[in-house]
């Protein structure tokens, strides 16, 4: 770790992280999120925060980190209609030792100052504890269903699925890696896309991403591959491992499913055919499955899949306005918006929107009435179309005529649900 900066937090100094402040970073890491691995094992596992974007503090003169906090520079987010650049904020973690000072907060509103610097209009993360965010004008975003699915559960037929041929593979990073991202971004769509899809943009984030570390797989094997081609192009794939266990029944082990990917139904449906065709299995576990994703329509027993519904994505908008402005709305609106924020106050405000159906034509402007009011964490859980602002106001989040709150709702819905399919 360098010299200390001069900033104090309550007798904490910052520090600047740079690469060889991983023995530390570790030891902080390991106390804030148990592992049976201890940090000293975990060197050699690809970390994959860039230093620069990794903030700690510490006592003066310490090796010891009281705390810290990273994030990804997510450059071409996708919002609905469009991409545009988030912050996806992770390793925040305090030392037992010095919780309930206030250092998570102080975090956080260096990490809005940070974001508003590098010109990120929203920050989103994956909450470990989903009762934390929420004060810190964070909204739950979008959702998934965690699915356990029986082996041989029936598929509706898909045209098209037979003239789709699966390898099947153990993954290997150097032959499937790129074949994996370059699937991932297409499986995003392009004007009509899927809003959260958050690719792994660095080469630090696609190694930690596919790291398999033989201490952290708790009896299942490597993971292995299938990609689906059509012709000889890749059309999609899935990650996937299994565990085999043996009941007095027969076999009773599970296969997980890492992620998937497909650029069209039929290959959904060639790829789970032969996920749940797996011999010597007895169910497939996948934890973010979209609440609209294909598969859960192609169940001939919805009910086989027993769905979960779990919190994936929580969104802070950090810009307020020009966050409006980068997405696309899915109906003509023109509508003017009381927004609170205590935190970041130059989003409060009143705010009107106009914008054409499925057009960068967006203008938000300041206005002196409002029609609908609402708080900036339920503005996060409107952005990027998982939920709908009806849904919202019956819950008594947002505040206004049932016109202008069923106008909201047809502008802020999106053909297609949020979800990122892998956790950061
Ligand atoms: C969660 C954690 C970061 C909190 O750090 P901290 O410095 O003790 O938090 P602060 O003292 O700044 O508390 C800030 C606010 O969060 C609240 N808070 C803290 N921990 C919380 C928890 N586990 N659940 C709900 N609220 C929590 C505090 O009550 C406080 O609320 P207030 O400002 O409205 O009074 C820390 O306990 C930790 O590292 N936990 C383990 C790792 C973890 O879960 N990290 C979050 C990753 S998404």
């Amino acid at each position: 770790m360098s010299q200390p900066t001069s900033t104090r937090i309550d007798g904490l100094v910052e520090v600047t992280l740079t690469e060889e402040s991983l023995p530390q970073i570790l030891a902080l890491d390991t106390w804030a999120f148990p592992s049976p691995v201890p940090a000293s094992d975990q060197l050699a596992w690809p970390w994959p925060l860039d230093p620069q974007r990794s903030r700690a503090l510490a006592e003066p003169g310490s090796d010891t980190l009281a705390a810290m906090h990273g994030s990804y520079a997510y450059s071409t987010f996708p919002v609905p209609g469009a991409t545009t650049a988030v912050a996806g904020l992770t390793a925040v973690g305090v030392h037992p030792q010095y919780r309930g000072r206030g250092l998570l907060r102080s975090m956080i509103t260096t990490h809005f100052a940070d974001c508003r610097a590098r010109g990120e209009v929203a920050s989103v993360l994956f909450a470990s504890q989903p009762a934390i965010y929420g004060r810190f004008g964070y909204g739950l975003a979008s959702r998934t269903a965690a699915v356990t699915i029986k082996h041989h559960a029936a598929l509706r037929p898909v045209a098209g699925s037979d003239a789709i041929t699966v390898t099947f593979e153990e993954f290997d990073f150097d032959a499937h890696a790129a074949i994996v991202a370059g699937l991932h971004a297409r499986a995003a769509g392009r004007n009509i896309n899927t809003p959260g899809w958050a690719t792994r943009e660095t080469p630090r984030l696609r190694a930690h991403f596919h790291a398999d570390p033989a201490e952290l797989r708790e009896g299942f094997e490597k993971w292995r591959i299938m990609v689906a081609f059509r012709e000889d192009d890749p059309v999609g794939y899935a990650l996937f491992r299994r565990k085999f266990r043996w009941a007095e029944a027969g076999p009773e082990g599970p296969v997980e499913l890492q992620e998937y990917a497909a650029t069209d139904p039929a290959v959904v449906h060639a790829l789970w055919t032969r996920l749940l065709d797996l011999e010597l299995t007895s169910t497939v576990q996948a934890h973010w499955i979209g609440l609209d994703d294909p598969l859960l329509t192609l169940l001939v027993d919805p009910r086989a899949a027993t769905p979960r519904i779990i919190d994936n994505l929580w969104l802070r908008l950090i810009d307020a306005p020009e966050a409006l402005r980068r997405r696309r709305y899915a109906a003509a609106v023109d509508l003017t918006i009381e927004l609170t924020d205590d935190m970041l106050t130059s989003n409060a405000g009143r705010w009107r929107l106009r914008a054409d159906p499925f057009s960068a034509n967006v203008e938000v402007t300041v206005s002196d009435t409002a029609e609908v009011s609402m708080d900036v964490r339920t503005l996060g859980s409107l952005y990027l179309g998982g939920f709908s602002a009806s849904a919202l106001a019956s819950a008594g989040l947002i505040e206004g005529a049932a016109e202008s709150v069923a106008a909201l709702s047809s502008a802020f819905g999106w053909p297609r649900l949020p979800v990122c399919s892998w956790v950061f």
